[in-house]
């Protein structure tokens, strides 16, 4: 399921200065255009976090899920569950079979992702949830056992710290006081290569960027010529995040047949589309207490790129 384009979706453009919702660039067409991004040689951080799992796999699920008894594990946003299935290998191994649920929005990645555990790992209860990581709550909460929740792949990094909190503050009242949270975070590095990574050779981001506009163009009626817009990634060095920007290359008017409405652009005026914070221990230490979890270990791949960080959660009423 792509989430339903409403009208309200572009009312950012209407703002000083411009921004579009990130959710857009995950239509069908975006959602395989990340998927090649994931293997360009520069976007290390899928390399990276697939090689904690596979290298530190059992240490996380020992220290994880020390003296559990019947485990449950979810994964927010778990797409296709390519690097879950590193990680559940490393459950089986460690700890024993295991109630697992996937949650995603898009309904096609998350089947394909369910069948694929299903197969691997037919002696466990392999359970898919479509819907917001909001929706999920009352389904996982129901999950028995120890809960270990996994939201990985870097997806903290595309809400801005508030967004964070909030996420896992509902997050951690769904969960019993045992329950714990695999947060898997890009690291900051030189800024060289993080544009590199967000602005590759061969252009695939680019073209994962202004696939908004041809979705606009498609769901909204709208006008874009993508020949006058351009992908710009900037490092923001005081936010700790990388900005991706749709620019406009000239001044120009697009008409948005759906609202009714034309949006004027100066030449270089840009819209921000997504953020991706890079983040140091501090940062995620503060998001993680503001939510009522606490990090316990943090386990970071040969090249120091990337970061799982293994929390507990506070006692509710506590500090
Ligand atoms: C999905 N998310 C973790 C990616 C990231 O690295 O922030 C999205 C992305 N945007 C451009 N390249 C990758």
């Amino acid at each position: 399921m792509t989430q339903q384009m409403q009208p309200s979706a572009v009312d950012g453009l209407f703002n000083h200065p411009k921004t579009l919702p990130t959710w857009l660039l995950y239509d069908d067409a975006g959602s395989q255009i990340y998927t090649r991004i994931t293997g360009l040689p520069e976007y290390y951080l899928t390399r990276a976090e697939a090689e904690i799992f596979a290298q530190q796999g059992e240490r996380i699920v020992e220290r994880a899920l020390a003296g559990a008894g019947e485990v449950s594990i979810v994964e927010l946003g778990a797409g296709s569950s390519e690097k879950t299935e590193l990680f559940l290998r490393a459950v089986v191994r460690a700890h024993g079979n295991f109630v697992h649920l996937a949650c995603d929005i898009e309904r096609g990645a998350l089947e394909l992702g369910v069948a694929r555990l299903r197969e691997a790992f037919p002696q466990c209860d392999v359970r898919g949830f479509v819907g917001t990581h909001e929706a999920a709550g009352a389904a996982i909460a129901e999950l028995a056992g120890r809960q270990l929740v996994l939201f990985i792949g870097s997806s903290i990094g595309n809400l801005s710290d508030e967004q964070a909190t909030a996420m896992l503050s509902a997050l951690r009242a769904r969960l019993r006081s045992d329950g714990g949270l695999l947060l898997g975070t890009d690291l900051k590095k030189q800024p060289e290569r993080l544009l590199a990574a967000y602005d590759d050779a061969a252009g695939v981001t680019a073209q994962f960027t202004l696939n908004i506009l041809t979705r606009l163009n498609r769901e909204l009626d709208a006008d874009f010529n993508l020949e006058h817009f351009r992908h710009v990634a900037c490092w923001n060095a005081q936010a700790s995040d990388i900005e991706i920007y749709i620019e406009s290359t000239q001044a120009q008017t697009v008409a948005i047949g759906r609202v009714n409405r034309t949006v004027s652009f100066t030449a270089g005026e840009r819209v921000l589309v997504e953020i991706s914070a890079k983040y140091d221990l501090e940062r995620v230490e503060r998001l993680l207490r503001a939510a009522g979890f606490e990090r316990a270990e943090t386990f970071i791949d040969s090249a120091g790129d990337f970061a799982v960080h293994l929390a507990r959660c506070v006692p509710l009423g506590e500090p």
